[in-house]
C-alpha cells in the first residue's frame, strides 16, 4: 500500500471507530489499539503532509500554534436575542406575536440555553472548513483548529441527504463541569489563581494559541442552528432532528409546545433540573417552530423578534457571615474564606466561599456579622455578591474586616509582590501549612501515591519533629512510628476522631513510602513541587529532558523549546534548581532510590542514516510536531541532545528559533539546517 492509500485507509478507519463511539457509544476497538493507529496516521502525515485530509482524526489532538487569528466577517450576522427574568414578559412577547401573526396558529420550540460561547461552523461539500466566534456579531475570529478539536463536532458529514454539504450551524461551545472542575484542581496544584467559572475558562480556551492544550480540555459544544441557501427545512424542528442524524450534538433537552402556557411549565421543569446538565445554563430560549412565520416577524435592529431568552435568576440567599478565616496555602498564598451560617443554594449547602483576595474585601466592603448576599458563580463555586443591607445594623458599631498583616500559622509578616492580589507568607522553609502542603502534595495521588499517609496522619509526623519535608520520609522507621497518636475535631461536625499508629498502619506506610520508589520520574518531577509545573508540564519536562541531571543544566533558551513551557515556567524551574536547599532535598530523594530517569518510549525504527549523529531543534516546523520531529531522528538512530554544544551535529531550525541557541551555535561552528534538509539526510 502507498503511503496515501494507508492515509487514506487510517483516516476512514479512526473516523469510522470515532463515530461509533461519540455518537453511538460503541467501542469497537480498545483504547490502546486506537492511539496505536492514530500515532501511525500521525507519523506518516508529518512525512507527507500534503496527503493529510481535512478530515483527518489528527486534528482532534491539535497542535497547530495560531498567532493570530485572522478576522472573519460572518455570511449571516450573529444576533443576540432578547431576554427577560420576568415570565411576565414572556406573557407580553406572545401577545406581540400573536398579534404579528395575525391570529393564524402558531408552534413554539423551547431550548436550554447553554452558558458558553456562540459558535458559527461552515461546511463545505460536506466538510468543516471554518469556525468562527460570534466577535462584534458582523465578523468574529477564525478559531478553526482550535473548534476542530471537539470530537462530537463532525469533521466530515457521513450522512447528507437531509441536511446537504454546503451550510453554517451555529452552537455554544462550553467547557463540560468536570473538565472545569479537573482544570482548577490541577491549577491548585501548581499554586496557580483558580478560574471563577466555566463559561470564562470556555472563552479562554477557545481563543488559546496551542491547540495541543486546547484538546487536552476537551471542549463540546451544543448545536441549535441551521442556516443555508436552499429551503431544506419548513421548520426548526426539523433542522434539529436533521442535525441529530447529522451527527451533531443536539442536546436532547429541546420540546416542542404548542402555546405559552407549555413554555411556562417548560421555564418551571428546567429550573432546578439544568442543574444536572454537563455544563453551565443561565436560562432557556423560545423560538418560533416555523420558518415562514419567522421571516413575517422578522427583526428589530439587534435582535429577532420570533425568540426570546428567559433567564433565570442567579439564586442568591442573604445569610450571616461568621467570620473570615484564612487559609496558607503550599506557595504560601493567604486565601481568605467567608465561613457562613449554612444555607442551601441549587441544591447543596454552602457554609463557606472563597473571598479571593484582600482587595475582594475591600470591594464588598465587609463588616465584621454583616449579612451578606451567595450566590454560586456558573453553578458551582459559591461567591459572596455584597452586603445585605436590609439585614445588616448599622456598620458604625460594627469594625471593618480588615486582612491580616502576618501569617495565621507562624506569624511571618506577609509580603506582597508588585502586580500580584496575593499576600504571600515569605517563611517558606519554616511554616507549617507549606511544609504540610508541600508533603500533602508529594504524596497525592497524581504525585507519588503514598495513600497510606492520608488523614492527617502527616501532621502527626511533623509534629513529632519526624518529618520536615518529603525527603525525611524515606529515614523514618518502624519504631519511630508505633504508638504515635494524635486527636482530630472535625471541622464540620466538631466530632473527635483519634488516629493512631498501630502496628498494622505502621507496616502500611512503610510500604507506601517504600512502594512510591518505583514511580516513574515524570510523576517525581511533579512530586518536588516546582511552581507552576503540574502533572502534564511535568510529563513533557520528564520525556524531553530523560533524567534530571539534564533538566538542572538546562537554560531558559532550552527550556522554552518544551510544549507547554513557557517563559513563567522556565523562570520557575530556573529558580527552584538555583536554590542549594532544593538541591540538596532532590539529592536526598536521589540517593533513597526515588526514580530521576525516564524510560524512553520504544520507537519503532525505520533506519540508520543518522547514527552517530546528534541533533537538537528550535522553533516550530511546518511538516513535523516537536514530537513527530524527535520520533523520527530516533527511528532512524540519531540521538536527540538537550543543548547546543560542541558535541552537536547538527541543529534543525524553524520559525521562531531560539536566537541565544542560534548563536551559540554559530559561535562553536555547529551545523544548522532546515526541516528539508534533515528529510535528505535521510534519503
Ligand atoms: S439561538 C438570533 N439557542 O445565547 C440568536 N442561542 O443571547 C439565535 N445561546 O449568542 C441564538 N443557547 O450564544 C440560541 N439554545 C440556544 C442557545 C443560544 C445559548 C446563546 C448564543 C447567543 C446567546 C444570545
Amino acid at each position: 500500500m502507498n503511503p496515501a492509500e494507508k492515509i487514506d485507509q487510517l483516516t476512514d478507519k479512526l473516523n469510522h471507530y470515532n463515530y461509533r463511539y461519540y455518537q453511538e457509544a460503541v467501542s469497537e476497538i480498545s483504547d490502546q489499539e486506537f492511539d496505536l493507529m492514530l500515532k501511525e496516521l500521525e507519523t506518516l502525515e508529518a512525512q507527507y503532509p500534503e496527503l493529510k485530509r481535512a478530515d483527518s482524526p489528527t486534528h482532534r489532538v491539535g497542535g497547530a500554534i495560531t498567532k493570530n487569528f485572522e478576522t472573519v466577517v460572518h455570511k449571516y450576522p450573529m444576533l443576540s436575542l432578547s431576554n427577560t427574568y420576568s415570565e411576565q414578559e414572556i406573557l407580553d412577547w406572545d401577545e406581540r406575536v400573536r398579534k404579528g401573526l395575525n391570529g393564524r396558529p402558531y408552534e413554539y420550540i423551547c431550548e436550554i440555553k447553554f452558558d458558553g460561547i456562540s459558535l458559527s461552523v461552515n461546511y463545505e461539500n460536506g466538510l468543516l472548513v471554518r469556525a468562527v466566534t460570534r466577535g462584534d456579531g458582523t465578523q468574529g475570529d477564525d478559531i478553526t483548529t482550535n473548534v476542530k478539536t471537539l470530537r462530537s463536532l463532525p469533521l466530515k458529514l457521513r450522512k447528507t441527504e437531509e441536511i446537504g454539504d454546503d451550510f453554517e450551524i451555529r452552537g455554544e461551545g462550553f467547557l463540560p463541569n468536570k473538565e472545569f472542575e479537573r482544570i482548577n484542581a490541577e491549577r491548585e496544584d501548581i499554586g496557580e489563581a483558580v478560574l471563577a467559572n466555566p463559561r470564562n475558562a470556555a472563552a479562554g480556551t477557545f481563543k488559546m494559541q496551542d491547540s495541543a492544550v486546547v484538546a487536552s480540555r476537551n471542549l463540546d459544544c451544543f448545536i441549535y442552528q441551521y442556516l443555508s441557501e436552499n429551503d431544506n427545512f419548513k421548520t426548526h424542528e426539523e433542522s434539529l432532528i436533521a442535525l441529530k442524524n447529522a451527527g451533531f450534538n443536539v442536546s436532547e433537552g429541546w420540546r416542542k409546545v404548542a402555546d405559552i402556557a407549555g413554555v411556562i411549565a417548560y421555564i418551571n421543569e428546567w429550573t432546578e433540573k439544568r442543574h444536572t446538565l454537563p455544563c453551565a445554563t443561565d436560562g432557556i430560549v423560545v423560538k418560533i417552530n416555523d420558518y415562514a412565520q419567522r421571516e413575517d416577524l422578522g427583526f428589530t435592529a439587534k435582535s429577532p423578534r420570533w425568540a426570546m431568552a428567559f433567564k433565570y435568576k442567579a439564586e442568591s440567599k442573604s445569610t450571616r457571615l461568621k467570620a473570615v478565616t484564612y487559609q496558607v496555602g503550599r506557595t504560601g498564598a493567604i486565601t481568605p474564606v467567608a465561613e457562613l451560617e449554612p444555607v442551601v443554594l441549587s441544591m447543596t449547602t454552602v457554609k463557606r466561599a472563597t473571598l479571593h483576595n484582600a482587595d475582594e474585601i475591600d470591594r464588598l466592603g465587609l463588616h465584621e456579622g454583616d449579612y451578606v448576599f451567595v450566590e454560586k458563580a456558573g453553578e458551582i463555586i459559591p461567591k459572596i455578591t455584597g452586603v445585605d443591607t436590609s439585614r445588616s445594623s448599622a456598620e458604625l458599631f460594627r469594625p471593618k474586616i480588615e486582612f491580616i498583616k502576618e501569617c495565621p500559622s507562624c506569624n511571618t509578616l506577609l509580603v506582597r509582590n508588585e502586580g500580584e492580589a496575593a499576600w504571600y507568607c515569605p517563611n517558606e522553609k519554616g511554616c507549617p501549612p507549606q511544609i504540610k502542603g508541600r508533603i500533602e502534595h508529594f504524596i497525592q495521588r497524581k504525585a507519588l501515591d503514598i495513600d497510606s499517609l492520608g488523614e492527617g496522619k502527616i501532621e502527626i509526623l511533623i509534629e513529632n519533629g519526624l518529618v520536615n519535608n518529603a525527603s525525611d520520609l524515606y529515614q523514618l522507621n518502624f519504631d519511630q512510628l508505633l504508638g504515635l497518636e494524635k486527636v482530630h475535631t472535625d471541622e464540620n461536625s466538631g466530632k473527635e476522631r483519634k488516629v493512631s499508629f498501630k502496628e498494622k498502619t505502621v507496616e502500611n506506610i512503610l510500604a507506601g513510602i517504600e512502594n512510591s520508589k518505583n514511580q516513574p520520574f515524570s510523576k517525581v518531577l511533579f512530586a518536588i513541587g516546582i511552581r507552576f509545573v503540574g502533572e502534564t508540564t511535568a510529563q513533557k519536562l520528564a520525556a524531553y529532558f530523560k533524567n534530571i541531571e539534564n533538566l538542572k543544566a538546562a537554560t531558559f533558551e532550552d527550556l522554552i523549546q518544551v510544549p507547554d513551557v513557557g517563559d513563567k515556567v522556565a523562570q520557575s524551574i530556573i529558580s527552584y534548581f538555583s536554590d542549594s536547599d532544593n538541591l540538596a532535598f532532590i539529592d536526598k530523594l536521589q540517593a533513597a532510590g526515588l526514580q530521576f530517569e525516564g524510560e524512553d518510549a520504544a520507537v519503532e525504527i525505520e533506519g540508520n542514516a543518522l547514527a552517530g549523529f546528534t541533533f537538537l531543534y528550535t522553533g516550530t516546523f511546518v511538516k513535523y510536531s516537536r514530537e513527530a520531529l524527535e520520533q523520527k531522528i530516533e527511528a532512524n538512530g540519531g540521538k536527540l541532545v538537550s543543548g547546543v554544544s560542541k558535541k552537536l551535529n547538527y541543529l534543525i531550525v524553524g520559525d521562531g528559533a531560539g536566537p541565544s541557541k542560534l548563536a551559540k551555535a554559530e559561535q562553536l561552528g555547529v551545523k544548522m539546517i532546515s526541516e528539508n534538509e534533515f528529510d535528505e539526510l535521510m534519503d
